[in-house]
């Protein structure tokens, strides 16, 4: 039920701060020590890589999942567009340990994947929001969102769930590792902050509707920059601001703009900077101004701990690891508005299911 809500989607941004709030305390303790799944933990302890799978936007939670894996754990982590790595006979490592992303749970190019994995027994992981959906019930493990069903064809909660799910299990991993750096990450508390930074995120909605209406709904193309982790959240928020909103928008590594695809801008053009790692952030900066000079009309979503007084929003500081969790819900916001202003049906865009069944 959509409540006062005038479609799911809003309402499912919405509620993201609860869910963050209850991964928190379904798969931790209140020591802040994972609560997860201990034979999960041995089984993944025995692989020399890992591997994610995913489609669509389940895929680009898995890129931010690389990221958390490979930092927390130290186990190399390949991210795989299941259609492809189903056909591709991609090489594996000795001791392989599968991940199956999936809202859905029912994906059939994952499902692809997962047939192979399990004709030569290779453990797996399906992290979803349905249980007893195919990809769980095949899969070796299961380790359930808990977003409550998602309805609208955009996928938001499914994603930062997906990302807290990764963070947490990292953690484990890590910490059964005996990493130090899991063992100091707090999640249980950097959750807490999230969810209160959502929450701050989404009560600037008039703001974030304003910027929608004057640049977004006019335009037929728009950008959004970043670097490492902030370049996984661009992939993201092109996406969400294509399949309901018809704009033709592109997620881009800042550096690699000027290679090329800087010749598509043109006056007026909206290019939106992710900014949220200390490392890169001048490095960002710079590509936004180079945009800027060519007539772009440059927008920018940074942590505040990087804020400088002309940003455009500003997200809540948390954890460098973690970021995504926040920074795509102004993406998230400004797709649902354009979308909206736009007079589209947000909730089922032209074209799209909401659990695509065929290959
Ligand atoms: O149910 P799944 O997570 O496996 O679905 C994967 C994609 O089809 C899905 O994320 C799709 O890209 C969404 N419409 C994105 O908002």
């Amino acid at each position: 039920d959509k409540g006062t809500y005038p479609y799911y989607m809003l309402k499912e941004i919405d509620e993201q701060p609860n869910v963050m709030r209850k991964l928190a305390s379904l798969y931790t303790q209140e020591s802040g020590r994972p609560n997860v799944d201990q034979t999960l933990i041995d089984t993944m302890k025995q692989a020399d890589r890992i591997y994610i799978v995913g489609a669509g936007t389940s895929y680009h939670a898995g890129l931010v999942g690389k990221k958390l894996f490979e930092k927390l754990t130290h186990v190399p982590t390949e991210v795989h567009v299941a259609s492809e790595f189903a056909y591709d006979n991609p090489l594996l490592s000795q001791k392989p340990f599968f991940i199956f992303l999936s809202q859905s749970g029912e994906t059939a190019d994952s499902r692809e994947v997962l047939v192979n994995v399990n004709a030569h027994d290779y453990k797996s992981l399906t992290i979803t929001n349905v249980e007893n959906s195919t990809l769980s019930r095949e899969a070796t493990y299961t380790m359930l969102l808990h977003a409550g069903p998602e309805i609208s064809v955009a996928s938001t909660k499914a994603y930062t769930a997906q990302i807290a799910v990764e963070a947490i299990l990292a953690k484990a991993l890590g910490e059964a590792k005996q990493q130090v750096i899991a063992e100091e990450f707090d999640i249980r508390q950097q959750l807490g902050l999230v969810a209160t930074g959502m929450q701050a995120i989404t009560d600037e909605k008039d703001f974030i509707e304003s910027l929608a209406k004057k640049y977004f709904v006019p335009t037929t193309k728009a950008f959004y920059i970043g670097r490492g982790i902030d370049q996984t959240v661009s992939l993201e928020s092109a996406l969400k601001l294509k399949e309901i909103s018809y704009v033709q928008a592109e997620g881009f590594a800042s550096g690699e703009l000027k290679h090329g695809t800087i010749a598509l801008i043109e006056d007026g053009t909206p290019v939106v900077g992710i900014i949220t790692q200390k490392r890169t952030a001048n490095l960002t900066r710079s590509n936004l101004q180079e945009t800027m000079s060519r007539g772009a009309q440059t927008f920018t979503i940074v942590r505040k701990g990087l804020a400088q007084p002309d940003d455009t929003i500003i997200v809540p500081d948390v954890d460098e690891m973690i970021t995504p969790l926040l920074s795509v819900v102004p993406a998230q916001l400004i797709a649902y508005y354009t979308s909206l202003n736009k007079g589209l049906d947000v909730d089922r865009p032209r074209n799209l299911a909401k659990s695509v069944t065929v290959e």
